[in-house]
């Protein structure tokens, strides 16, 4: 089968050296995969090819990289399923990490997030057998996010680490929610507060979807994010922003049947914080002047009863 590659080198390190795209066209069997097909580049056609790779069994995480604009592990994509005959297939290094060299990238970035929710556990005592015993149920429940093998594909596309390179990021707090739901662990409180607190913390999640779309071992990574939002909040942690943006759009829709947008960005700042108001006077001018200031007396929905209706129901199911 014949198959067009267009993989972007760079080589960060040599002088002069500027990123580009050099294609190959190779003749592979049909049921290749991507690495199987960068492999052959780089044994029969240019040996200069950087490009990391191991098991081949999307086990040990190693082969991350783009896909036409997507991350992904090459070893577990097929060519054709992606590119049938004759079409061409982008390659690039995974993003939000620093290239080392063409499709390698350093993954130091990635592991310093890892450190900072600190994963392992974290108990107060020894146990008293010898071992810690755990429920098969408490097991069970962390499967998902146990299955994790780092391959920073969910890192790579995180639309929040494109602009904030302080977000712990997505496997980082996937790797948090498994430490806070295990029971072996006793600094549940802790974790939450600080995973709560923290600049760059679960509150900067902007639910985009993404880290869930390529994970390749389901671990959908915001479904965990949300999990631990939820669970901060129920251990009492309220006093950030994150948390008044959630409760003020709950409350403006409730109550309107549609979101007050003037006062979510009030209420999410905080009404006495100077500071915070003070950093939204120039985006409440910039919208100004385009003529995109919400109103300051929201719309009411015509219909907002049947919104009250579907809020009573729930928070009566909940209780
Ligand atoms: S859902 Fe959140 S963590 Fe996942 S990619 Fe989007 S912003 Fe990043
Ligand atoms: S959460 Fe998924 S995408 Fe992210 S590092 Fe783990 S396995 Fe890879
Ligand atoms: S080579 Fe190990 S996951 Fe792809």
């Amino acid at each position: 089968m014949q198959t067009n590659l267009k993989v972007k080198r760079q080589d960060p390190e040599a002088n002069g050296s500027q990123p580009h795209f050099q294609e190959y066209s190779i003749d592979i069997h049909p049921d290749s995969t991507i690495l199987d097909a960068l492999i052959y580049v780089r044994e029969e056609v240019d040996g200069t090819l950087a490009l990391r790779c191991s098991c081949r069994a999307s086990i040990c995480g190693s082969c991350g990289m783009k896909v036409n604009g997507r991350a992904r592990l090459v070893c577990k994509t097929r060519v054709a399923d992606l590119a049938p005959e004759g079409e061409q297939l982008t390659v690039e290094p995974m993003g939000n990490q620093r290239v080392i060299k063409d499709l390698v990238v350093t993954l130091d970035t990635f592991f310093d997030q890892i450190k900072r929710v600190e994963p392992y556990m974290k108990p107060d005592k020894e146990p008293e057998s010898g071992e810690f015993i755990a429920s098969n149920e408490s097991m069970t429940n962390l499967l998902t996010a146990m299955n994790c093998i780092m391959c920073g594909c969910c890192v790579s596309d995180c639309t929040v680490l494109e602009v904030d390179d302080n977000f712990i990021g997505p496997a980082a707090l996937a790797k948090a929610w498994r430490f806070t739901e295990d029971p072996r662990d006793d600094q549940r409180d802790q974790r939450l507060k600080t995973l709560n607190d923290e600049d760059g913390g679960i509150w900067d999640c902007t639910r985009c979807m993404q880290c869930v779309e390529v994970c390749p071992k389901d671990v959908a990574p915001m479904d965990r994010i949300m999990e631990l939002r939820d669970a901060a909040i129920e251990a009492g942690n309220r006093d950030t922003h994150g948390y008044h943006h959630t409760e003020s759009f709950y409350n403006s829709v409730k109550k309107n049947g549609r979101l007050d947008e003037s006062r979510l960005a009030l209420d999410s700042a905080g009404w006495t914080s100077i500071p915070r108001l003070l950093d939204l006077v120039p985006v409440g001018l910039k919208a100004m002047m385009k003529g995109k200031l919400p109103p300051l007396f929201p719309h009411k929905a015509e219909d907002k009863q049947k919104i009250r209706d579907v809020y009573e129901k729930v928070e009566g199911e909940r209780e």
